[in-house]
């Protein structure tokens, strides 16, 4: 095998401890080996990475113990420090962070397989994604260091943490989506426990001291194990304050009911999609055409914004399907160092089997492959078919394949693709090609209340990291952006007052002091 030297594995990674109430703790017992699907060697094998620890319910509670200290009923370290104090601890850590680029880029393409230019860009976007909450954080903070007046009640509101956050993030994106969650829910001043993905687990290694360096004990909790095992007990003890979670509703759901009291639940959840392209007669075929492409074989599909379902207008689905399975024909596929490689190793040793079963569900039920390569295996890939035509009594139509297969559909009437929107349990994103304004006006009208996110001429996608994230029905609760993460990790509390000349002096003494972390307002530059 040609490895380059630089991305070869020369040695195991034994992650033998793991982080709780700031002591990185030391673990001998079980453990699990992961590996990766990308082969070392000519024949192909699995390549053992190194080991993780299987903990046990003793030491989740141990976590989620240290999680509810820290937070101590709102007058943790944590929770009561100043802004400018917990910012100081959120820029030690990204300094930290970023010298451990090279280790965790290596992590990203041998655990998930993603390419070298985005394992690269993944890391990338998350450092920025830590700024920017950074300054997003400075300005909610001085939007909030004033006082309003209403009906002779003077008010200091600001927005205050949650409590404890269970974090669990995605195997896709294990890096940007899990701190998409955690460094919001941390900067507000709430407590977490967080496991990492069942994919893409050991790349968190590489930052384990600069979280414990960086943020006061019990902060931040990291463990591992199986989610039955850990994340249920967290949830049955009834301490969690949010569940954020990347992933799919079938785990949102079960988790959410462990917990004993519902209501005391906040959820911030981003779950699965089945976003459509919708193509219109008069769409610009060529623009079309490279949008769906990367829509929907960008990291073989498995993103929760991939492009699942292509809707093409009957009077140019032949020519589409002619020019788009070439192209789908064309694309790399290779290991992920692999210079212009488009498609590379699935993570989930299991995916090829799957994808092949909605690939034979759909044959059997009238669809063909459209290009040639469609549907070739390896042992850790399945080549992306282009199924057509493609109908309701599908599989790969229901359910959300999160990996390399693209059915498409031909549409006479508009209503058709819009009837199976709102029919269809997720709600996430369009995307709409087209340029005649009469024909999009009133269908933009319908499609932004049946997603969140409506894509002319461009393919879905979740950035730029400024813009809401969100979806109806079964794809989210809550909104993730720079801003609105904020937000949803945190909740309106305030000081109130009557105006009076006996309040207003203590509201004064309380100022001018600067005893109080919450009544200030102080601007942070
Ligand atoms: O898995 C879903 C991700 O949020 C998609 O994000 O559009 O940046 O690939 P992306």
């Amino acid at each position: 095998m040609n490895i380059p030297e630089q991305y070869q594995i020369k040695s195991l990674l034994h992650q033998n401890n793991y982080l709780v109430d700031g002591e990185l703790r030391p673990w001998s017992g079980e453990s699990s080996e992961v590996y990766s699907t990308i082969s070392s060697t000519q024949n192909y094998a699995p390549t053992l990475l190194g080991t993780i620890p299987t903990l046990g319910e003793k030491e989740a509670l141990e976590a989620m113990d240290a999680a509810v200290n820290a937070y101590n009923k709102g007058q943790g370290l944590w929770p009561t420090m100043k802004v400018n104090d917990r910012i100081a601890c959120m820029e030690k850590f990204v300094t930290q962070m970023k010298t451990k680029r090279d280790e965790v880029v290596k992590l990203l393409m041998w655990e998930i397989g993603k390419s070298l230019p985005d394992s690269e860009k993944e890391f990338d976007r998350t450092v920025d994604y830590i700024y920017d909450t950074i300054e997003e954080y400075k300005q909610l903070d001085r939007d909030n260091a004033k006082f309003e007046k209403n009906d002779g009640v003077y008010a200091h509101i600001r927005r205050g943490p949650l409590g404890v956050v269970l974090c669990l993030g995605p195997y896709n994106y294990p890096l940007n989506e899990t701190f998409a969650l955690l460094i919001p829910a941390l900067i507000m001043g709430n407590t977490a426990i967080f496991k990492p993905a069942k994919f893409g687990v050991l790349l968190i290694s590489p930052l384990l001291e600069a979280f414990q360096s960086s943020f006061p004990k019990g902060v931040v909790n990291i463990i591992y194990g199986r989610g039955r095992t850990v994340a249920t007990p967290i949830m049955q003890s009834g301490k969690v304050d949010v569940l954020a979670l990347i992933g799919n509703s079938k785990s949102a759901n079960a988790l959410q009911n462990e917990h004993p009291k519902s209501n005391r639940l906040r959820l911030v959840l981003g779950l699965e999609a089945k976003n459509p392209a919708i193509v219109l007669k008069d769409a610009d075929l060529d623009l079309a055409i490279d949008e769906c492409i990367a829509g929907t074989t960008s990291f073989n599909g498995q993103r929760c914004t991939a492009l699942k379902i292509v809707y093409v207008h009957e009077a140019i689905v032949d020519e589409f399907n002619k020019r788009f399975a070439k192209r789908v024909d064309a694309l790399k596929f290779g290991n992920p160092w692999e210079s212009g490689v488009k498609l590379t190793p699935l993570p989930e040793p299991d995916k090829p089997q799957y994808i092949q079963e909605l690939i034979d569900d759909a044959l059997a039920k009238g669809a063909s492959i459209l290009n040639e390569k469609g549907g070739q295996t390896t042992e850790n890939y399945i080549f992306p078919a282009v199924l057509y035509p493609v109908n309701k009594d599908m599989r790969v139509f229901q359910e959300e394949q999160f990996g390399p297969v693209i059915p498409v559909l031909s549409f006479k009437d508009i209503n058709e693709p819009l009837d199976d929107m709102a029919e269809s349990n997720y709600g996430q994103q369009v995307s709409l090609f087209g340029s005649d304004i009469k024909t999009l006006a009133p269908l933009i009208d319908t499609l932004v209340n049946l997603v969140c996110r409506v894509n002319l001429n461009s393919s879905c996608q979740r950035g730029p990291d400024v813009y809401p994230f969100t979806g109806r029905k079964d794809s989210a609760v809550a909104t993730l952006s720079v801003h609105d993460a904020l937000r949803s990790f945190s909740i309106r509390t305030f000081v109130a007052s009557k105006d009076n000349a006996y309040n207003n002096a203590i509201l004064k003494n309380l100022l001018e002091s600067k005893a109080s972390n919450f009544v200030s307002t102080d601007y942070i530059l």
